[in-house]
Formats: C-alpha cells, sequence, structure tokens
C-alpha cells in the first residue's frame, strides 16, 4: 500500500501488544491459583476456568472459594485488624504507597493481563484501568496519612467485605481496598468469577509490598462465595453489581448491625442541546457508551437530542460509530474490544431483537468469528416507556429519543428508577449550570463525560444505591464514630386509668399537609401523665396516613428550592415560638415522664433549633481539583423526601433533633413521633402552625412505630428513613428499604444521647444530604 493510498482510505495497519509476559506469569503459577488467605495462596482446590473472552481460550483454572475458605479469610482479617489500626496512619500510609509504586512498576503486566481476562481494549486498559487504579492507591495513602488530624474523632469500622464487579476489575478493586485499608480496616474481597486475576496478581503485590498478613484476603468464587462473604461475620459489606444482587444484599444484611454501601447500575442520560459543539457531542459518546463495551455503571446509554439539531447529530454519529475499529483487544487501535462473556452477549443481544420500537443502526464493522464480540448498535426514536429506554443493557447499544424544552429534557432525564450519571452537553453556561442541579443523579459531566477521579465522590441516588467512593464523603463509609454507644433502653407506655372527670375529649390529631387530620382508621389511645392521670388521646396513624402525609411531602418540593438563608429564618422563628411557650411544654414533659428535666429538654430543643438554623446557609460542597482540564463542584443537595421514626425517649428534643437538620438542608419529613410520650409532638404542631413551616415540610405522626415504619421505609416516594426507636424497628426498616434502595440510617438497638454532642451536627447533616458532583470544564 502506498502512502497515498494510506491517505485516500485512511486504512491503518494493526499494532498488537504481546501476551508473552502475562500469559508467563499465568505458567509460573501452574496455570491454576488459589485463594489469597492470611498472606498466602492456598493450594488449587475444585474450581473453574477463567477464558479470554476474545478468544474463548482458557487463561486458568481458579478455584471455587468453600465455606471454610470464607471463614478462613474473615478470621484472617479479624486477626490482622487491630495491628493494622495501631499502625497508625503514617504506617499505613507507606503501605498504601508502596502498593501504588509497585502498581506502577508492573502497569504493563496489569494491563495486558486485564485485557486478556476481560476482552477490554489494551489502550483502556493501559491508559485507563490502571493509571485510576494507582492513583487511588496515592490518594488514599494521602488520606491514611491526614486521618490522625483530620478525622481525629472516626475510627476504622474493622473486617470489610467487598464484592466487585467484571467491568473494571483492579479499579474497581482499587476503589474498595485504597479507601478501607487507609481508614484501618482490614478486607476480605471477591472478585468477580469472570476476571479475577489481576486481583490475584494484586496479592502478590501485597507480598511484594510486605504487607501484614491477612490484612488484604482474596476469595474468588461466584455469586454463592459473594452470598457467603455477605453473611460472614463482617462488619460491613461494600457491593458494586446489579441493582438485582443489590437488593437482595440490602434485604440479606437487614438488621444485622453491618454497614452497607451499594453502587449499582444506571441509564445514564446524555443531552445534547442545539447549542453544544456538536463534534465534540458526537466525540462525548464514542467515550460515554463505546468505552469498555458500554459495560459501564455509569455509561452514557440514554442519549436525548435537542429536536432541531437531531438530524445532523444523528447523521454525525453513525458515521463516527461505523469507523469504530472493532476485534482483538490486544491491538492498540482497537476502539471497542470483547464483552466479557457469551452470557452476557446473548443478555444484550436477547434485549435488542426483542425490541420493536424505533430505528436500529448496526455499524457495518467486521466482527471477529471466533470470541465475544457486539457491534456498535444505535436505536432512534424510542418511546420513553420502552424497555430499552428503561433497561440497563450493559453492552455497546446506545438508545435515544429527541427533546424540545429544557424542561422536556430534564423529565426525560428524570423519567428512571436509576440516578447514578448524566453528562449535558451545551456552550451555553447558564443552561448547562442550570439543568445540572435538576438532574437526579449523582454524577453531572458538562461537556465531557465518564471522567473520574480518587478526589471526587462517585456513587448516585434511587436504584443506582447510595453511599460515595472517592473524596472526603466516601470515607464515611469506612470510618465510625470513636465513641462507644451504649443500649438502648427500652421505655414503656405508662398505663393509667380514666376517670369520669375527663370526659371532655382530648384526642390530638395527626398532622398532614399543614392541616390537623383524623387517622384514617379512626382509632386513638389515651395517653396517661406518670403520675397515671390521663393526659389526653392520641391519633394511631395506620399505612393510609403514611401514605398521605408522603404525599403531602411530595407535593412540598418548593421547599427544597429555597435558600439556606430563608430556612434559616423559619428556624429561628420556631425556636422563638418554641421558647414563648417554654413553660408550657416543660410542664408537659414533665407531667408525662415525670421529674423536673422538662425545662431542660425545651432548653435544649430551642439550642437545637439554633444551631441548624445556624447550619443552614453554611454546610457547604466542595470544589474538587481533579487531573483532568476541569473542576469537580461537590454539592450539597436535599435529599428529598425524609421518614423519621424519632427516639421514644426525649420526646421533644429527639423529634426536633431529626426535624431541624433535615428541613435546615431542605428536606421534607414525615416524623413518627415518640410511642410513649406521643403528645409533646402534637403540642409542638402549634409551635408549627405559627412559624411560616409551609405546608407538607413536616407531618407529623402518632401510634405505635411499628404500624409506621414499614409503610414509610417501604414507600417508593421516600427517599431515606432514619430509624431511633427500639431495637427491632431497624431491621423492619432496612429490609422494607430494599424496595426502592433508600438510604437508610438507623440505630440498631444503640442509644444515643440526645443531650450531648452525639445528638446533633454533621453526622446529621450527612445524612440529609446527598454529595452530587457537577463536573466543569475550568482553566486550561
Ligand atoms: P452481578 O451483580 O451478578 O455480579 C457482580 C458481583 O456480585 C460478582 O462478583 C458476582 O459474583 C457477585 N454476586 C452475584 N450474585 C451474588 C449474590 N447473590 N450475593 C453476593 N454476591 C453476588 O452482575 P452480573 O450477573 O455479572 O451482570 C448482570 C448485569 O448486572 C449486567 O448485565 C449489568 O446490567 C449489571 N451489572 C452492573 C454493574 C455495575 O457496575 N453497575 C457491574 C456488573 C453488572
Amino acid at each position: 500500500m502506498t502512502v497515498s493510498e494510506i491517505f485516500a482510505s485512511m486504512e491503518y495497519g494493526t499494532a498488537p501488544e504481546s501476551a508473552a509476559d502475562a500469559l508467563a506469569w499465568i505458567a509460573e503459577q501452574g496455570g491454576q491459583f488459589g485463594h489469597f488467605i492470611d498472606g498466602a495462596f492456598t493450594s488449587p482446590g475444585e474450581g473453574f476456568e477463567t477464558r479470554n473472552p476474545a478468544t474463548g481460550e482458557t487463561l486458568a483454572r481458579l478455584s471455587q472459594a468453600t465455606q471454610d475458605d470464607v471463614d478462613r479469610a474473615v478470621a484472617a482479617a479479624r486477626r490482622a485488624q487491630p495491628r493494622w489500626e495501631k499502625l497508625g496512619g503514617h504506617g499505613r500510609a507507606r503501605f498504601l504507597y508502596s502498593l501504588a509504586r509497585l502498581l506502577q512498576k508492573h502497569s504493563r503486566l496489569f494491563a495486558v493481563l486485564e485485557t486478556l481476562d476481560n476482552g477490554k481494549p489494551i489502550r483502556e486498559a493501559r491508559d485507563i484501568d490502571i493509571p485510576l487504579a494507582q492513583r487511588h492507591f496515592y490518594f488514599h495513602a494521602g488520606m491514611a496519612q491526614l486521618m490522625p488530624t483530620e478525622l481525629a474523632d472516626r475510627a476504622p469500622i474493622g473486617v470489610c467485605g467487598q464484592i466487585i464487579p467484571w467491568n473494571f476489575p483492579l479499579l474497581m478493586l482499587a476503589w474498595k481496598i485504597a479507601p478501607a485499608l487507609a481508614m484501618g480496616n482490614t478486607v476480605v474481597l471477591k472478585p468477580a468469577e469472570y476476571t479475577s486475576l489481576t486481583a490475584l496478581l494484586f496479592a502478590e503485590i501485597c507480598t511484594q509490598a510486605g504487607l501484614p498478613k491477612g490484612v488484604v484476603n482474596i476469595v474468588i468464587g461466584d455469586g454463592a462465595v459473594g452470598e457467603r462473604v455477605v453473611a460472614a461475620p463482617v462488619d460491613k459489606i461494600a457491593f458494586t453489581g446489579s441493582t438485582e444482587v443489590g437488593r437482595r444484599i440490602r434485604e440479606q444484611t437487614a438488621g444485622s448491625g453491618k454497614a452497607l454501601t451499594l453502587e449499582l447500575g444506571g441509564k445514564s442520560p446524555y443531552i445534547v442541546f442545539d447549542d453544544a459543539d456538536i463534534d465534540s457531542a458526537v466525540e462525548g459518546l464514542v467515550d460515554a457508551i463505546w468505552f469498555n463495551q458500554g459495560q459501564v455503571c455509569c455509561a452514557g446509554s440514554r442519549l436525548l437530542v435537542h429536536e432541531p439539531v437531531a438530524d445532523v447529530f444523528y447523521r454525525k454519529l453513525r458515521a463516527r460509530m461505523d469507523k469504530l475499529r472493532v476485534g482483538d483487544p490486544m491491538d492498540k487501535n482497537t476502539d471497542v474490544g470483547a464483552i466479557v462473556d457469551p452470557v452476557q452477549v446473548s443478555h444484550i443481544s436477547g434485549l435488542v431483537s426483542a425490541n420493536r420500537s424505533g430505528d436500529t443502526h448496526v455499524a457495518p464493522v467486521t466482527i471477529p468469528q471466533t470470541g465475544s464480540f457486539y457491534p456498535p448498535t444505535l436505536i432512534t426514536g424510542l418511546n420513553p416507556a420502552d424497555t430499552l429506554m428503561q433497561e440497563e443493557i450493559f453492552g455497546p447499544v446506545l438508545v435515544s429519543t429527541t427533546f424540545r424544552t429544557p424542561a422536556e429534557a430534564v423529565q426525560l432525564a428524570n423519567n428512571t428508577r436509576y440516578g447514578l450519571a448524566a453528562t449535558v452537553w451545551s456552550e451555553n453556561i447558564n443552561l448547562a449550570l442550570d439543568i445540572a442541579p435538576k438532574l437526579a443523579a449523582g454524577i453531572v459531566w458538562i461537556n465531557g463525560t465518564n471522567m473520574m477521579d480518587a478526589a471526587a465522590g462517585f456513587g448516585g441516588v434511587r436504584e443506582s444505591g447510595f453511599g460515595r467512593e472517592g473524596g472526603w464523603e466516601g470515607l464515611a463509609a469506612y470510618t465510625k464514630p470513636k465513641s462507644k454507644p451504649k443500649p438502648l433502653r427500652k421505655i414503656a407506655r405508662v398505663t393509667g386509668k380514666a376517670s369520669p372527670a375527663d370526659a371532655i375529649d382530648r384526642t390530638s390529631k395527626l398532622y398532614i399537609g399543614g392541616k390537623q387530620a383524623r387517622p384514617d382508621g379512626g382509632y386513638s389511645r389515651p395517653v396517661f401523665n406518670k403520675s397515671g392521670g390521663l393526659a389526653g388521646h392520641v391519633s394511631l396513624a395506620n399505612r393510609k396516613d403514611v401514605r398521605n402525609a408522603v404525599e403531602a411531602a411530595r407535593s412540598a418540593g418548593a421547599w427544597s428550592k429555597t435558600t439556606g438563608h430563608l430556612r434559616a429564618q423559619i428556624l429561628y422563628y420556631i425556636a422563638e415560638n418554641l421558647s414563648a411557650r417554654a413553660g408550657e411544654f416543660a410542664a408537659r414533659l414533665n407531667a408525662l415522664q415525670g421529674g423536673t428535666r422538662g425545662a431542660a429538654e425545651v432548653e435544649a430543643t430551642v439550642q437545637r433549633l439554633f444551631t441548624y438554623a445556624a447550619w443552614a446557609d453554611k454546610f457547604d460542597g466542595q470544589i474538587h481539583g481533579v487531573p483532568l482540564r476541569g473542576v469537580a463542584l461537590g454539592m450539597k443537595e436535599p435529599v428529598g423526601v425524609i421518614g423519621a421514626i424519632c427516639p421514644d425517649e426525649a420526646p421533644l428534643l429527639g423529634l426536633v433533633s431529626c426535624m431541624a437538620p433535615a428541613i435546615a438542608m431542605g428536606n421534607r419529613v414525615i416524623l413518627a413521633a415518640s410511642e410513649p410520650f406521643p403528645l409533646a409532638a402534637t403540642d409542638f404542631v402549634q409551635v408549627l402552625e405559627t412559624s411560616d413551616v409551609p405546608a407538607g415540610v413536616v407531618n407529623i405522626l402518632t401510634g405505635d412505630h411499628a404500624d409506621s415504619a414499614a409503610p414509610l421505609a417501604g414507600h417508593m416516594d421516600v427517599d431515606a428513613v432514619w430509624c431511633f426507636g427500639a431495637a427491632g424497628l431497624s431491621e423492619t426498616v432496612e429490609k422494607a428499604a430494599a424496595s426502592n434502595l433508600k438510604r437508610t440510617w438507623v440505630n440498631h438497638g444503640r442509644a444515643r444521647d440526645w443531650n450531648g454532642p452525639d445528638g446533633e451536627g454533621r453526622a446529621f447533616l450527612e445524612a440529609a444530604t446527598e454529595v452530587k458532583n457537577v463536573w466543569i470544564p475550568y482553566g486550561e
């Protein structure tokens, strides 16, 4: 071929990477692997073959971890943890740094092994996966170093069970192991069954780094091994994978006291406005949906194009995708490699062939005869409700529709059960920054896509899971407060007897949508003072009342758009009005609970309202300097509708300790008042009614917590549930919350000192906010 012919056709040859060193490493291990437990590899046991998806050839034999293997791994991690913690921040930082250096030293071997095992193009493994994994260890070496000063009140959680998927095998390992180790935890990690090799090579690196035995343990196997890890006596489970498995793990760990973070699926919108730089937006889609064959949880898989530019955009997009080079992942010129396993190819083709809507364009590329490949595909003209617009395909298939106005773009973008990421293309900064806060997503990229960095938290909302990985917020998932909690004391309802002198009916109502409402069931029960005399009657809320309260809270969405300044004023006003009636409230509290602490509780409640009035306009986000041409704005947003089972103890202070941080941050709340002492809450309704709190922002239910906990936690329109009630309720809440994978914050039967620092502060504010990282171009 002459040079002029090459220029005419723009064809170019192959640039193959050698597999020799990686295959030699596998051969050195005898072609078969055991598990990495307590600092050593176990002898290989019964198991399965791991294959190269591009060729179908067997790469190695792996062992399926038995119950005994998992038990030994967890026991090793448990033994190693105290000493690892005592090593201190600097001691751990040195090990993390050493791991980062060794990853760097062996990057080519890691990259080649990753590509052989996973099928991703070598260019991506070499330039993205492995450098980002290194960056994660460097970044968290820094976090370990800073922990003693910057997180002085935090302690490690203990032993962490970590389960990761096959799409970014080493990178997901780094996301899990680096922060866990930095904060003083030890781990038992299970890689995905298709892609365990780089985790095993990482185990070897741990040995080279001299990492104390038992700090990192790696068990190999499929979902059955994952289930064993989930059931094991670990203190935390961190999972990345499908929403279906995530939901099951939520149910299985409910009530166990194990901390949980879930990073699940997505169907992320990619919005192109008519004023976008069209060529850049087209090129962005190559990174959004054809990067890693579309097997990316945050892939821009749902293209929304502004109608005026749709035709030209689709034309350019088809031209670009038709030029993608699909084939041998070991060729450095390959754009789209192999799908991880034939099972996933049939999953993708099953979904695509069942589709009857829109126009399908398949890139006219030559697919290799052997191996698992799928051609880049674009399906335009779909309706928002079509299966392909809603279901995660997890392959190189882009689905699309058009929109007419920015408002419609937002509506379409948010028309999904997921909320992981979103991409916005527009040359108009006003438009892009107007859209970003309106998107239900944990990450928003403006004029760029699929950017990730250790400094910017990654994670989603809705059924994309909860918790963040990376950044300062990611550390919360690997630490707990240093203070040792006491067990919760059960508080019984006061019993007594109504006398004929109590004939006048004094039944307090529920407070829903700014109005006092009779309970749907029409039931009430007497509440007695400590002395045994009748204090009044209280309404018993049922599931219908919960639904009404949720509806009211949903309709009060305008509250989430108010300024912190306005919310602060309303909180001060509530405090002022409570203060004016302090004597009356103190008397009520003394009568209900006995003793003379009522005045102190009222005073503490007023102070708490002041605290959150103060925070309302000060709990700021962060700006992350990311090593790309831009910054990530870590914005604190309200969670939405929060349901709270308030503590039985401290009936007024506890109620306000839940309400005030939530509404200060712009949430709307449904509060289930103290079960034994509900009348302090119903009296408080009168304070709310005179304090300019808009209807539906605060809703108060009374009655049995057991009647409201499950409906509240299971409701699809509730975004988070807090539970400070009796011990058994934590399990009810966590289990029911699996419905839409909402965030939960429960006490697991541990007491909280509502009068002390434990009863207020950052923990509440963090639970009342979601961090949205908005990536914007900035600087050179
Ligand atoms: P998966 O969720 O089954 O696998 C992820 C990890 O969980 C693997 O390590 C697996 O062995 C483990 N696992 C499976 N069942 C488990 C259980 N019952 N308990 C504990 N661990 C368990 O994902 P899979 O089946 O490989 O892929 C199916 C679909 O899931 C994909 O088509 C894609 O839509 C989605 N997916 C999403 C990912 C994401 O990052 N959001 C990653 C992987 C898959």
